[in-house]
């Protein structure tokens, strides 16, 4: 029995989906749907002109994100501005595209939000054209569209068929499955990880002392959570195990939140199997050997003396389970003797790759947006060049995948 091709999945991609005014925009709403049914992220502007078809309660209900419509709303800018709102999405996609919008676009207009966005964006843009036939073949729209693709902005459609007002021919907005297939060959779709399992540990964990009280560090989570952004960018389907941290879930990315290292763990076993595991939390070494089950008073006898007990080593087990995953990968926070510090520790490990980064005060690492770290493996050690968080999980990610490729 054949079920056909299964559909395809978009783990962790963020669409910015931009709704002009056309009749076509009801199927619009089906296509936040199709999207969403995928592991995409869907964020929605809508043109005034869109809202008489459509309203943003609708869009806002399948997409569970608030709709942005309006360039000068106060709110709108300080909760989200149309700057961020087009750099955090991996793709923006126009539909319907009107004639109208099309041609703001060539002209480089920027009077509205979805003007705005659009002009503002670097991100892969997607236009699904939906007009009067006459309006398509007009050499006005013919003469746009030649510059929006010259310029590197991708098509799907026009259909031909039977047209809004009655008529027939070019125009018809294609169909929303047709776009999300679009869409996912320009996000690589089916990308370099689609099937493949990664598990990711970030931020701190938070050992208690009393009912209060607890241990913790510094880490912000910010690398740990750029990797499981990255890796299900790549297609991957990613559970990240994190301690309490500040950062925003990844979209697309299935969070697990913990406290403590032991919590930390068993919720790394149950993610397995994997066929990837990034070690980037900042596992607390010791918890207290015992938990006071109420708060350590001060006139008790002076400061109390804390007896400490080893944590499990998250790294080194999962690198010695019996169901390890293909590829370990873990950090190695160093301040001096970087490199020979992290070969010894991948090999008390047991893990394949450390990611050895120069935590020395002074670097800005902890804490900080950039990171500065060395590859190293059983083959050698490779050093990076100083980059964003952001940068060192794309890289990382991509590597992971050609380590993992069959
Ligand atoms: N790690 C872990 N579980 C722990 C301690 C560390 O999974 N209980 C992981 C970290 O996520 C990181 C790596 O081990 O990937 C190295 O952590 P680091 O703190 O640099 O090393 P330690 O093992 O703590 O060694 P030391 O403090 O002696 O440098």
């Amino acid at each position: 029995m054949s079920h056909g091709p299964s559909p395809v999945k978009l783990p962790g991609r963020r669409v910015l989906l931009v709704i002009s005014g056309g009749i076509a925009a009801y199927k619009s709403l089906d296509l936040i749907r199709r999207f969403r049914e995928r592991g995409a992220a869907v964020r929605v502007i809508m043109t005034a002109a869109a809202q008489q078809f459509v309203t943003p309660l609708a869009a806002a209900a399948l997409s569970h994100e608030r709709v942005y419509t309006d360039l000068w709303s106060l709110t709108d800018e300080s909760e989200m501005g149309h700057l961020r709102l087009a750099q955090e999405a991996d793709l923006v996609v126009v539909a319907p595209a009107t004639a109208d919008l099309l041609a703001k676009m060539a002209a480089g207009l920027a009077d509205d939000l979805a003007s705005t966005a659009l002009l503002a964006t670097d991100r892969p843009i997607l236009v699904a054209p939906a007009m009067n036939h006459r309006m398509w073949a007009h050499p006005a729209t013919r003469a746009n569209i030649d510059i929006l693709e010259a310029r590197g902005v991708r098509r799907i459609g026009p259909n031909a068929g039977e047209l809004a007002e009655g008529e027939s021919g070019w125009g018809r907005m294609a169909e929303p499955l047709e776009i999300v297939e679009a869409a996912a060959a320009i996000l690589g779709a089916g990308g370099p990880l689609a099937a493949r399992r990664a598990l990711v540990t970030s931020g701190p964990t938070q050992e208690p002392i009393d009912p209060v009280r607890y241990i913790s560090n510094r880490s912000s989570g910010k690398q740990g959570h750029a990797i499981a952004a990255a890796l299900a960018r790549l297609g991957a389907e990613t559970t990240l195990v994190s301690g309490p941290v500040q950062e925003p879930d990844p979209p697309g990315v299935r969070v697990v939140r913990v406290t403590t290292a032991a919590e930390m763990l068993a919720a790394c076993e149950a993610a397995l199997p994997a066929d990837v595991a990034v070690c980037a939390a900042a596992v607390a070494d010791w918890r207290a050997a015992e938990i006071a089950g109420e708060k350590i008073k001060k006139s008790a006898g002076g400061p109390p003396i804390l007896r400490m007990t080893e944590n499990p080593d998250i790294l080194a087990t999962l690198s010695r389970h019996a169901q390890r995953p293909r590829l370990v990968v873990g950090f190695a926070a160093e301040t001096e003797k970087v490199i020979e510090h992290a070969q010894e520790k991948r090999l008390k490990k047991g893990c394949d790759w450390i990611l050895a980064n120069d935590v020395s005060p002074g670097t800005g690492t902890f804490g900080g947006s950039s990171n500065t770290v060395h590859l190293v493996t059983a083959e050698g050690v490779e050093d990076w060049p100083p980059l964003a968080k952001t940068e060192v999980a794309e890289r990382l990610a991509r590597r992971i995948a050609e380590r993992l490729a069959p």
